[in-house]
């Protein structure tokens, strides 16, 4: 990764680095920012009276000095914080640095004595990396950003956690950027491979043949209309100990989605290569775990397909089977990320995993519901359900639960099938989690991330640009290593 956060005993006045960033609490100079105020002769604290910076939170303010930069980075009020503030304010400083092009920051180490400097290391570094992404690959020049943060009496082993973490949150989100002409399910499966094969992973991948053999009747449906092959993806870690617990993660793997015949619209086109979201952030997380080594086994699968119209693709009113034997008629081609689930989650239960958590971006009904920030937590088992919202908790992501409405399964009900694909308007994105329930065999969660897991705006993304989020890397390895 071109940003690297190292630590240092030094404080930040200490450190020799050209830009030195402190925080603003209360509207004063944090005693860091005031011994390198010192240093220099109070020249920080005549400025910050002369100006009006306020040091509301998550805000910054560069101070070009004669001798040195120095960044100010508000923190808000002098109390309440939570742990999770150190990681915005890291996304903050990463991108004023960023922007402006700087090689090296020292970073204070923001309220290392309220949460342990173990904890606001990890916060901060993580906020950092975050922060410090960019996908500039197809623009002119077109290199990532280089810079180097080194954390002020940070504790080492926590801010290079956090590098593996960021580690898999920036492949996650490369892979939802890649545009889909480069990015179609074979070329996802071949960068799933590769990175199995650099981490120690297991990878199995299946192609159109095998898929139809092994009767995933739903998955093929949708990916048969397209030029570009599917793949099925199997990514396995085994633990270093033999491990009785077994965890599996899925992930809706839609390189592009134009709706098929059920034609989406121009505007809600855009962005649809970012249908692979939920197959990302399990691919980035199994790269994490495959680094961290819990002892857990951990698979993750992926049907990738790409939903397009050709003489070959799938109509409204076809009836398909799926892996599990329960057939489905279709009602609309574009609820097709829960066809390629279901054979996704019927594959995954032959394993017979003790839980299963799986991640799409599956309605647009879950993005009405939360808007872009949050992702809807749809629990079949509610002690499931709490510890993935707890892990999201831990990981700063936001979830909230919504209810599995047994009222509405009936909606799902088909005058020639077992279920049909899609019901009404009214609470669909429920509905669309009542119809993957069916193909679970095992203790299920949900996670609808069509909000969340693509940024059109930065405006929308708490921790980083516009475009793939990464969303439910950091959620998905925070529950993985729970488990342990
Ligand atoms: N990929 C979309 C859902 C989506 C919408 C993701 C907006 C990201 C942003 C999914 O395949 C889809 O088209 N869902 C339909 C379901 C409907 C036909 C029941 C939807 O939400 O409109
Ligand atoms: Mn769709
Ligand atoms: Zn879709």
């Amino acid at each position: 990764m071109a940003i690297r956060v190292k630590t240092t005993r030094r404080k930040v006045f200490e450190h020799d680095a050209p830009m030195r960033v402190v925080a603003v609490l209360g509207g004063r100079l944090s005693e860091e920012g005031r011994l390198l105020d010192s240093e220099l002769d109070g020249a920080i604290g005549q400025i910050l009276k002369e100006t009006k910076f306020k040091g509301e939170f998550g805000t910054t303010m560069h101070l070009p000095l004669p001798r040195l930069q120095v960044l100010l980075v508000g923190l808000g009020r002098l109390r309440g914080h939570r742990l999770g503030d150190v990681r915005l304010a890291g996304v903050r400083v990463a991108e004023a640095i960023v922007e402006r092009g700087v090689r090296e920051a020292a970073v204070e180490n923001f309220l290392a004595a309220r949460f342990g400097k173990r904890e606001t290391s990890r916060a901060l570094a993580e906020g950092l990396y975050l922060g410090g992404y960019r996908f500039n690959k197809y623009q002119g020049g077109g290199k990532p950003p280089r810079a180097r943060f080194v954390i002020a009496q940070g504790y080492g082993p926590a801010a290079e956690q956090a590098g593996q973490l960021a580690a898999g949150v920036y492949f996650a989100r490369d892979l939802v950027n890649e545009p889909p002409n480069v990015l179609n399910p074979v070329e996802l499966a071949r960068r799933a491979e590769a990175m199995a094969r650099e981490a120690g992973l297991e990878a199995r991948v299946l192609g159109p043949e095998e898929i139809q053999e092994l009767g995933m009747g739903a998955y093929w449906a949708v990916a048969k209309g397209s030029d570009n092959e599917p793949r099925f993806i199997e990514l396995v870690y085994r633990p270093p100990q033999p491990s009785a617990r077994r965890l599996a993660l899925v992930g809706k793997g839609l390189t592009f989605d134009t709706g098929g015949y059920s034609l989406k619209p121009p505007e809600a086109m855009k962005t649809m290569k970012g249908d692979m979201a939920g197959a990302a952030a399990v691919i980035g997380a199994m790269q994490v775990v495959a680094a961290l080594k819990p002892p857990v086994e951990v698979r993750a699968y992926v049907a990738a397909a790409e939903n397009m119209i050709s003489g070959h693709a799938y109509r409204v009113d076809d009836v398909i089977r799926a892996m599990n034997g329960k057939t489905i008629e279709v009602l609309n081609t574009d609820a097709e990320g829960r066809l390629t689930l279901a054979d996704a989650l019927a594959y995954a239960s032959r394993a017979e995993p003790d839980a299963i958590v799986e991640i799409s971006t599956l309605t647009g009904s879950c993005v009405v519901a939360l808007g872009r920030e949050v992702a809807g937590l749809f629990a079949a088992d509610e002690a499931l359900g709490r510890g993935v919202q707890r892990a999201a908790e831990a990981a700063g992501e936001k979830v909230w639960p919504m209810p599995m409405e047994e009222a509405y399964r009936r909606k799902l009900n088909s005058k020639v099938a077992d279920l049909a694909n899609v019901g009404d308007r009214n609470g669909g994105a429920i509905q669309a989690a009542l119809f993957l329930a069916e193909f679970a065999e095992a203790p299920f969660v949900h996670l609808d991330i069509a909000g969340p897991g693509f940024a059109p705006a930065a405006e929308e993304h708490p921790y980083g640009p516009a475009g793939g989020t990464g969303f439910g890397v950091r959620t998905l390895v925070q529950w993985v290593l729970d488990q342990a």
